[in-house]
């Protein structure tokens, strides 16, 4: 058999309820939230990213998608979304259409990265994007609405760092005390810190390389350069942080990885999921619309890994599970009354199960326990005959008889009732 690309995963039954349930309370959430959904197209101009993203940045250089296609144009697949949601805004003039100027999206990204646990080619992200406010309170409400989603999805222990790296006007400052600090200690770096240095000084934070790390952590922190704008934004941030009651740490490594933010950037990581523990990650990019050739708006946002959100999730809780029913029959003459029951229970919105094969009662209430049934409803010969169904709880194996017209009804009851 032909197996899949490396880096790439199928999500299968068992697992692929747990997106579900990640993707049904983000949506709600981010819907609270004032959000509308936008479905942007995976394949985009290679440019989007090169002049969004950043050219000096890891996904540009190393790790996008990027082919010439049969028509001689330079595209990808999107190794993330905030440029191509910056697009679809300027392009339909949402701004115009849209109640207010927040979108989200879920789907798969693409990088070229060495895959290990929670990292992959292919994963997949929901972004959620702000534009055109450039209040400290959106920074604060949008960290809220990260911090809100994480808590929703029942994920404990999660840390929220934040950081601000500035904006064009103090950046360069900055950028040149991290060459002055470094001084002769860049040749000691990396390949990739040495080109940086030269490049985007900040790239120098994105460095994994554990003997680079003595030396990055002694740099400079941005929170020292910041002209007066930016420090002010920031207190303002912090201070709404505080108001919301958010716990969060301030690292002045948190530079990310993308070359468009300003001011405000923060993370949530997780515990007890390995190395890749970032869940989620975003801040403002004042320049992003400008840097692509539309109005100038201010944007912020953030995207989660799905992978990591779903890794982080605890099990369901008991009143979360399904509690599908099972439909068995014993004897052809009642094979016909069982379809009928099953077609009533699934109109009437409840999970049922049957099996076609005509096997014996024993061989269906096993599969009726595969299928983690919370009930079995039994029609053989004498339920026929009463115009009944027996119904049997398969968690205490307790059996009793209910009128045919009424046990649609029961079984919804039970159903429900079993959820605390
Ligand atoms: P990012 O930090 O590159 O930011 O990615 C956001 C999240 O996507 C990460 O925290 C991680 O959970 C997940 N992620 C990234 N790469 C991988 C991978 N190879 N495998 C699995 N999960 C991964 C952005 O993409 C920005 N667009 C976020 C943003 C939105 N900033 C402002 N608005």
């Amino acid at each position: 058999m032909i197996p899949a690309i490396r880096g790439t995963h199928d999500i299968l039954p068992g697992e692929v309820e747990r997106w579900q349930r990640a993707e049904d309370i983000s949506r709600r959430l981010f819907e609270r939230y004032g959000y509308a959904e936008v479905r942007t197209p995976i394949i985009e101009r290679e440019e989007l990213f090169a002049k969004g993203t950043g050219e000096t940045t890891d996904i540009v250089q190393k790790e996008m998608y990027a082919f010439t296609d049969k028509g001689g144009e330079r595209v990808t697949l999107r190794p993330e979304a905030t440029p191509s949601l910056v697009r679809a805004f300027v392009e339909h003039a949402l701004e115009q259409r849209m109640a207010a100027p927040k979108v989200y999206l879920f789907g798969p990204m693409f990088r070229y990265e060495r895959p290990q646990k929670g990292r992959y080619r292919q994963f997949h992200q929901l972004d959620v994007e702000v534009f055109g406010m450039a209040d400290p309170a959106i920074d604060a409400e949008v960290v809220d609405l990260a911090w809100a989603l994480v808590a929703a999805l029942g994920i404990v222990g999660a840390e929220l760092v934040v950081n601000s790296v500035g904006c064009p006007a103090c950046r360069p400052a900055f950028a040149a005390a991290l060459v002055a600090a470094l001084g002769a200690d860049v040749s000691r770096l990396c390949r990739d810190c040495q080109r940086r240095a030269q490049t985007n000084p900040l790239r120098i934070f994105d460095c994994k390389v554990p003997a680079d790390q003595p030396v990055i952590d002694a740099l400079p922190h941005s929170l020292d350069f910041l002209c007066d704008g930016c420090r002010t934004h920031f207190a303002a941030v912090e201070r709404h942080l505080g108001m919301y009651g958010i716990p969060y740490r301030v690292s002045h490594r948190l530079v990310r990885g993308l070359d468009y933010y300003t001011r405000t950037t923060f993370e949530i990581l997780a515990g007890g999921i390995g190395a890749q523990n970032a869940l989620l990650g975003g801040g403002r990019y004042d320049g992003l619309f400008r840097q692509l050739g539309g109005p100038d708006r201010t944007g912020i946002g953030f995207a989660a890994g799905l992978e990591r959100l779903v890794l982080a999730m605890p099990e369901p809780r008991r009143s979360e599970r399904r509690r599908p029913l099972f439909v068995a029959y014993m004897g052809e003459a009642a094979r016909d009354a069982a379809l009928a029951l099953l077609r009533d229970l699934r109109r009437a919105e409840l999970e049922a199960h049957m099996e076609y094969e005509g096997r014996s009662l024993k061989a269906q209430m096993k599969r009726a326990d595969r299928l983690r049934a919370a009930f079995t409803l039994i029609l053989g010969e004498e339920e026929l005959a009463a115009g009944e169904v027996s119904v049997k709880d398969m968690a205490t194996g307790g059996q009793r008889r209910v009128r045919r017209e009424a046990v649609v009804e029961e079984c919804r009851a039970l159903v429900n009732g079993g959820r605390e």
